[in-house]
């Protein structure tokens, strides 16, 4: 019965976790999935979501159903963090935003959403770029293409050709963009080029689709989201996914959002009844307790003020973290450059190490990096950094 049933070879990155956790590697490191881990190398549970959980613990509330869309200060939250408090285009209400299971259920709905409604538009993403970008349109039959981003011999962005590329594209083609901390490579674009992109997205009449999973952790929470309140000063119209997980270490609670900034008020009623019933086709409506977290803290003038400074906490070890594995490799192997450690931004570095030497670390010293060689650098601390960066330079040798 079942005998067509294709084989599933596993996720590129959940796999990795699943197979360091089997590892009995007393000195394994988890450098694969994209999640903080602290000096001591535990998931934090940040201050400000503790407080939030005691205001919620009270084991006698009743469960209702939430709204298809999630609970409104959820979705107002998106919205302020994303656009800024006050920005015209919310006080306009030009805005449809649904509460959503992270940033993959954001990218489901609106990948569903642009099936349905956009079915000429193809959609591209960066080279490389996060494996369930393409995944998950694929699922929803969108057809999938890149565009040229990262050049693996010189650590930097292919500007040029991005932008020769995007003048190719066709009306309504759906470019898919990560406003910060680029997921594999960790290289960004700067403003000025955000403008450029964006000059060539409204000549070309293409529709960005803004992931931001990592709001935080690359400048600050108004730099990260330039790209995204430069597209509505110049009236594009655009969808945002954007993600809780990491900035509020919310990882299993699946919170995050999906916006649809549209050209008119009518418009924007229709998308978001639109949203409400993808929603409604696949899930109903959102779970309630990580909403509720999300809700309180970000909607609680000094929650966040506190959760803003845990976040940049999180950053600047992160950074930290750049700085040394960059020194101790330039002091061990003084030929080679490894600037780009510090050029990056975010979780990962992209570090160009081969699959064979990928592989070597993962066997002979138990560290696990995805295969594209995208290390995430919240795993190093203090205690593990130097034998990650003994191991590098033994491989980068061999
Ligand atoms: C990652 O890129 O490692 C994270 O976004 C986790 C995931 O779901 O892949």
């Amino acid at each position: 019965m079942f005998r067509s049933v294709e084989y599933y070879a596993g996720d590129p990155i959940l796999g990795l976790m699943d197979k360091f956790s089997a590892d009995p590697n007393p000195n394994k490191v988890n450098l694969g999935i994209g999640i903080y881990y602290d000096e001591e190398g535990v998931l934090p549970v940040l201050d400000c979501v503790k407080t939030a959980e005691e205001r919620i613990a009270d084991p006698i509330s009743a469960r209702p159903y939430l709204p298809m869309a999630g609970l409104p200060g959820h979705r107002s939250a998106c919205q302020n963090l994303l656009f800024g408090k006050n920005a015209q285009v919310l006080t306009d209400g030009r805005v449809a935003t649904i509460a959503t299971l992270g940033g993959s259920g954001a990218l489901k709905v609106g990948a569903e959403f642009i099936h349905q409604w956009f079915p000429q538009s193809k959609y591209y993403v960066s080279d490389p770029t996060w494996s369930n970008h393409i995944a998950i349109f694929e699922g929803c039959d969108v057809e999938v293409g890149t565009y040229p981003y990262y050049d693996k011999a010189s650590s930097s962005i292919k500007f040029d050709e991005m932008i020769g590329f995007f003048e190719t594209l066709n009306k309504q083609d759906i470019v898919l963009l990560h406003p910060c901390c680029h997921n594999p490579t960790g290289m960004d674009l700067t403003k000025a080029q955000w403008d450029k992109v964006l000059e060539v997205i409204k000549q070309r009449e293409l529709i960005p689709f803004m992931d931001i999973a990592y709001q935080g952790f690359g400048e600050d929470m108004d730099s990260d989201a330039y790209a995204i309140r430069k597209a509505v000063d110049m009236d594009l119209i655009l969808f945002v996914s954007n993600s809780y997980s990491k900035n509020l270490s919310l990882y299993g609670e699946r919170v995050g959002g999906l916006s649809v900034v549209c050209p008119t008020v009518e418009e924007t009623e229709r998308v978001f009844g639109q949203l409400n019933f993808i929603v409604r086709r696949i899930y109903t409506s959102p779970p309630s307790h990580g909403g509720r977290v999300v809700d309180i803290v970000m909607n609680d003038d000094a929650l966040y003020q506190q959760w803003v400074s845990e976040v940049y906490g999180m950053r600047d070890r992160i950074k930290a973290m750049r700085l040394k594995l960059k020194s101790v490799l330039e002091s061990k192997l003084p030929e080679r450059s490894f600037d780009y450690i510090t050029r990056q931004n975010g979780m990962f570095s992209f570090t160009g190490l081969t699959v064979e030497q990928i592989e070597q670390l993962q066997t002979e010293f138990g560290i696990y990096m995805v295969s594209n060689s995208r290390m995430c650098v919240a795993g190093l601390n203090v205690n593990n950094i130097d034998y990650v960066a003994n191991a590098m330079v033994k491989v980068l040798k061999d």
